[in-house]
């Protein structure tokens, strides 16, 4: 048997509550290099928490989550923010852009925060709208975006710096099918040019059905999948 790669990203016994509510108990999952997972389940199953845990935006409650075999609870604040800036990208389910930054001054912020010279990342930026059919918004603010060309202004910003991960919560949510398409084909095309992992949240089975692997989840934790032990 050929050994499977090392995880990149491996979380394990996820627990997250919100006052009273359980979103998450005991979810686990494992990332390789390269792998595109779709995570899949009812609403209010607990995918975006998931996905915030996993991204280090939210701390779990109890349970690990390792990047690279370093434990996310165990980086400092600002260790956890220059990883989610420079090797995680994020695309999240509501509002993320800076309103009083244009789509080009958004896009190229994360370029900017890493010492990269404003031309230079302007020049990047602006090729990330192209990518995404919103060149056209470079000097557009967000309050004067619709909402699905907030989100693909987002998904630029996500992989401007060719992140090691991509975590993406609904990202077709609120486009329709042609742009929907173009967006799942950019984020995919994209992390395989660089061998980026993708984590795809999603209600939409034809995203589902571009991913490696699905997850499905259900009040809070992985449901097993057909080869797994009972
Ligand atoms: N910040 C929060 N404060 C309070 N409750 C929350 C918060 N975030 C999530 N929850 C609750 O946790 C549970 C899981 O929410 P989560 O957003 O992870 O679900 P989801 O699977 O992403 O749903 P959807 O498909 O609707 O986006 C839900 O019951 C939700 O109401
Ligand atoms: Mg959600």
């Amino acid at each position: 048997m050929i050994d499977a790669p090392e995880p990149i990203l491996s979380a394990h016994g996820i627990h997250k509550s919100f006052g009273r509510t359980v979103a998450l108990r005991g979810a686990a999952l494992e990332l390789r290099p390269g792998e595109c997972v779709a995570i899949t389940g009812p609403s209010g199953s607990g995918k975006s928490t998931l996905l915030h845990c996993l991204a280090g935006v939210l701390l779990p409650d109890s349970g690990v989550v390792t990047f690279r075999g370093a434990r996310l609870d165990g980086l400092g604040v600002d260790e956890r923010t220059r990883l989610r800036r420079i090797s995680f990208g994020l695309v999240l389910q509501f509002g993320q852009l800076v309103p009083e930054l244009t789509a080009l001054e958004n896009v190229a912020l994360p370029l900017l925060l890493e010492g990269r010279r404003r031309p230079d990342a302007a020049a990047v930026a602006a090729q990330w709208l192209e990518r995404l059919e919103v060149g056209q918004l470079a000097t557009t603010r967000p309050t004067a975006m619709s909402g699905g060309e907030a989100q693909r202004v987002a998904i630029a910003r996500a992989l401007v710096t060719s992140p090691d991960i991509v975590f993406a919560d609904e990202p077709t949510g609120a486009l329709d099918t042609v742009t929907g398409e173009l967006a799942l084909d950019v984020l995919v095309k994209a992390t395989r040019e660089t061998e980026a992992a993708l984590v795809l949240v999603t209600h939409d089975n034809r995203v589902a059905a571009v991913a490696d692997r699905e997850v499905v989840l259900r009040d809070g934790a992985v449901e097993p999948g057909p080869g797994d032990p009972a």
